[in-house]
């Protein structure tokens, strides 16, 4: 479908659209990466087979209760079966890029090197590699998208514990050691804070641990921290010489914008609530080396409750600080931030302010899912100016429809979303010089949305998932993202 076609302009973002400009046309600079993206175990299937380990995952959604309509990852778009089937698909969209993750528990059934190497799955995983390249696709690997071994949260309780840096070092190893002749762009982890907060916090997601004082969820944190900052020395060290790609990490990143950006007190509030999402991640990482103040303050305040303080020694921050050859960006929505007065006794500064959003937005189907473009270009900004101006790769962004008879084949609101953050990517560009190399539109197809199950579809394919062979169909937005690709943007 031709760009002129779409007629996204009825969006209008009301008052909080500050900046209103319009659509701009123009195209990105050459080289710009298109892609998409994918986790395994949002996709793969085969659960159990081929000598593959549990995960945290498997166990977590076969726990009744736990995913709607009691959805499961069993089979998701059984992509161990029709990966060739997918990397075509691509191919028909003129994507020269694709980022999926490895599972780890495929790879490693116990999560550990002396429990034994599982070829099957590095065998799937070589054979998805070079499927790609010989597609003339190139494959950008994450190595945690959350599916954990059970077997190591059974042994040492997940992330909260120290010694699975170790073992996930391991893993890294040996994945650059058996993919990297293959791969060159690499993510450490998928978005930390959502792992942290969802798995260690509240529970909602795997491993299902509720622990409201926080002390799990910064220590969950803590570990992520020094694991990625591990896996990258790894690679710094032993494998770029060698190898010459890039490693990185996907956060997930917000915007939060002043209710009234007159008021100084709101804009206070917006600034605690970016250092806490935003800077938990990737301050120690792309910022000053260590957590933002309101992390340390409540650090400190929960000194008596935690066993190991989530403190970085210097050698820590070093090792930390500058850990990265890009940041990764997952973004898909912002939030109106104001001021909410606290008991400073009694109360921490998480609850010290309080997040809205505009009855104007545009709603996806996901409750959290509000189309705010303009957010995404003061985000990189913000970025720019906070973060030490790093190479950014958009790593996720995209947009949920229902799960609804007939299906939504011709899904304009995934396209005015993706026509519109996009065109704030290239302002991002062009106007305030932030150096975004790579967007990625999640997702590739629909697939298991975490305890949504499949009753959120992110995908520019469509997936049957009552059909046992999972078929696909390409929707409008896949031909709407072509164009987008084969003209490398929006050309005038
Ligand atoms: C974030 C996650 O990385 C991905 O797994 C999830 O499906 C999408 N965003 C949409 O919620």
């Amino acid at each position: 479908i031709a760009l002129t076609m779409v007629h996204c302009a009825h969006y209008d973002y009301g008052e909080y659209d500050r900046t209103r400009d319009d659509f701009r046309p123009g195209t990105f600079p050459d080289g710009f990466i298109w892609s998409t993206a994918t986790a395994s175990y949002q996709i793969e299937g085969a659960w159990n087979v081929d000598g593959k380990g549990e995960s945290i995952w498997d166990r977590f959604s076969h726990t009744p209760g736990k995913v709607d309509r009691g959805d499961t990852g069993d089979v998701a778009c059984d992509s161990h079966n029709k990966y060739r089937e997918d990397v075509q698909l691509m191919k028909a969209m003129g994507l020269k890029y694709y980022r999926f993750s490895l599972s780890w528990p495929r790879i490693f059934p116990d999560g550990t090197v002396a429990g034994g190497v599982n070829q099957a799955g590095v065998d799937y995983y070589n054979n998805v590699i070079d499927e790609l390249l010989a597609n003339g696709i190139t494959p950008m690997v994450t190595l945690y998208h959350w599916d954990l071994p059970q077997a190591l949260q059974d042994r040492y309780g997940g992330w909260v514990n120290e010694e699975i840096v170790e073992h996930y070092d391991n893993y890294a190893t040996f994945a650059f050691q058996t993919f990297g002749d293959r791969v060159k762009y690499w993510l450490t982890f998928n978005e930390p804070m959502v792992l942290c907060s969802l798995g260690y916090t509240s529970g909602e997601h795997a491993p299902g641990i509720h622990d409201p004082t926080s002390v799990s969820g910064l220590s969950c944190g803590h570990t992520l921290l020094k694991a990625h900052a591990r896996a990258w020395h790894t690679y710094n060290t032993t494998f770029r010489q060698l190898q010459g790609g890039k490693v990185g990490i996907a956060l997930s990143l917000l915007w939060a914008e002043p209710r009234d950006p007159d008021l100084p007190a709101d804009v206070s509030a917006t600034d605690r609530a970016m250092q806490m999402i935003n800077g938990w991640f990737a301050q120690p990482i792309f910022g000053d080396g260590d957590y933002p103040n309101v992390i340390k303050e409540t650090v400190q305040k929960l000194k008596s409750q935690l066993t190991e303080v989530p403190e970085f020694t210097d050698e820590d921050k070093s090792l930390i600080h500058g850990s990265a050859d890009f940041l990764g960006v997952n973004h898909y929505s912002s939030r109106i931030t104001s001021d909410k007065p606290i008991d400073i006794q009694t109360q921490s500064v998480f609850e010290s302010f309080q997040m809205t959003t505009a009855p104007e937005w545009p709603r996806g189907q996901s409750d959290w899912l509000f189309a705010v473009p303009w957010g995404l270009r003061r985000l990189l900004k913000y970025i720019k100016e906070h973060y030490g101006d790093p190479d950014v790769y958009i790593t996720e962004n995209g947009w949920s429809d229902g799960d609804v008879q007939p299906p939504v084949m011709e899904d304009t609101g995934r396209i005015c979303y993706y026509m519109t953050y996009i065109d704030e990517v290239l302002k991002a560009i062009e106007e305030d010089q932030v150096k975004v190399r790579a967007y990625t539109a999640w997702s590739f197809m629909d697939n298991f949305e975490w305890t949504r199950g499949y009753t959120e579809r992110f995908g520019l394919h469509y997936v049957n998932f009552t059909d046992s062979n999972r078929p696909r169909t390409p929707k409008q937005s896949a031909s709407f993202y072509k164009d987008v690709i084969a003209n490398n943007g929006f050309p005038k």
